[in-house]
C-alpha cells in the first residue's frame, strides 16, 4: 500500500540550557498509509509535538529522514509542504480579525482564489458549526472556538495529508464531538491523517492504526487487534501500560 508519510530512524536531541541534552525522539520508524487515520498515543513529554513538527517541516530532525509523498524533506521541504495541513496548539491567530477575515487572509497568503476561499469557508463553517461566529472577532473566543478556527485555517487549502497535534485537547464534549466527526468526514473524503493524543478513547474510536510513543521511543505500532495480540492484553489501556512497562513491578 502506498505510504504518504514515511518516517525513518528519526531522532531529535534538544540542547536545553537547564536540562542539558534532551533526547526527545529516538529512532522512530512508522508510516502513514493512504486513507488511514494513524494515531501517535503518548503521555506528556513523550515527543508527540516534536515528531509532528518535524513531519510538518517546521523543525529539523537531528538525524533520520521523513518522506512526504515520496519527497524527502531534506531537499524537498517546500514541495512536500503543499501536501500537508498542520494543526498545532501553538498556532497563532490574529485576535483583531473576524473568522472570515482571518481565513481570507491566510487563504490569500497561500495563493488561493477569492472564489475558492468563499466556497471553502462555507463548507468549513458548516462542518465546524461556526455559522454564528463567522463575522465575530477571534479575541474573545473560548479555547474550543479558537481550536475550531485553527482547524478551519489548517484545512483551507484542502491538503491530502492532515496532521493534527492533540485535536481535542482542552475542548468540551460538544466541541470534541464536532472535531471528531470532522476528522471522520475528512477520512471519508479520502484524506490521510495523523493525530497525536494522550486520550485512549480518542485513539480507540478514531484511529485505524496506533503508534505507542513513550519517552521518545515507539514501543509498538499496529491496529489495536495487532497490539492486543502482541501483548496478550485486551483494552488499549492495558496494551499501553504493558508496552511502556510502567507499574509492572506491582504485578
Ligand atoms: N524546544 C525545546 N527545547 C528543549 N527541550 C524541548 C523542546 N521542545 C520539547 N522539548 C522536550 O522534548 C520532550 C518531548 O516534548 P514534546 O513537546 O514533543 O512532547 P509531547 O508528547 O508533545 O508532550 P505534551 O503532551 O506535553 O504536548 C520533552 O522532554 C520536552 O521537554
Ligand atoms: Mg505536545
Amino acid at each position: 500500500m502506498e505510504s504518504l508519510v514515511k518516517v525513518e530512524n528519526l531522532s531529535k536531541v534538544f540542547k536545553d540550557q537547564g536540562k542539558g541534552e534532551v533526547q526527545a525522539l529516538v529512532n522512530l520508524n512508522f508510516e502513514l498509509r493512504a486513507g488511514e487515520i494513524f494515531g501517535l498515543l503518548g503521555p506528556n513529554g513523550a515527543g508527540k509535538t516534536t515528531a509532528l513538527r518535524i513531519i510538518s517541516t517546521l523543525m529539523q530532525p537531528t538525524s533520520g529522514d521523513v518522506f512526504i509523498a515520496q519527497l524527502n524533506l531534506r531537499d524537498n521541504a517546500r514541495r512536500a509542504k503543499e501536501y500537508l495541513g498542520f494543526l498545532t496548539a501553538e498556532m497563532n491567530l490574529y485576535d483583531y480579525f473576524t473568522v472570515r477575515e482571518l481565513l481570507f487572509f491566510f487563504g490569500q497568503v497561500n495563493g488561493l482564489t477569492h472564489t475558492y476561499i468563499t466556497d471553502r469557508i462555507s463548507w468549513l463553517v458548516e462542518l465546524l458549526d461556526l455559522e454564528k461566529y463567522i463575522d465575530r472577532r477571534v479575541d474573545n473566543f473560548s479555547t474550543g472556538m479558537k481550536q475550531k478556527v485553527s482547524i478551519a485555517r489548517a484545512l483551507l487549502p484542502d491538503p491530502p495529508i492532515i496532521i493534527f497535534d492533540e485535536p481535542i485537547n482542552g475542548l468540551d464534549l460538544m466541541a470534541s464531538r464536532v472535531v471528531t466527526n470532522l476528522i471522520r468526514e475528512l477520512k471519508n473524503e479520502g484524506k490521510s491523517i495523523i493525530i497525536s493524543t494522550h486520550n485512549m478513547n480518542l485513539a480507540e474510536n478514531l484511529c485505524d492504526r496506533i503508534g505507542i510513543l513513550f519517552e521518545g521511543e515507539l514501543r509498538g505500532v499496529g491496529t489495536i487487534e495487532e497490539l492486543a495480540r502482541n501483548t496478550g492484553q485486551n483494552t488499549l489501556e492495558d496494551i499501553f501500560f504493558k508496552m511502556v512497562g510502567e507499574f509492572s513491578e506491582l504485578e
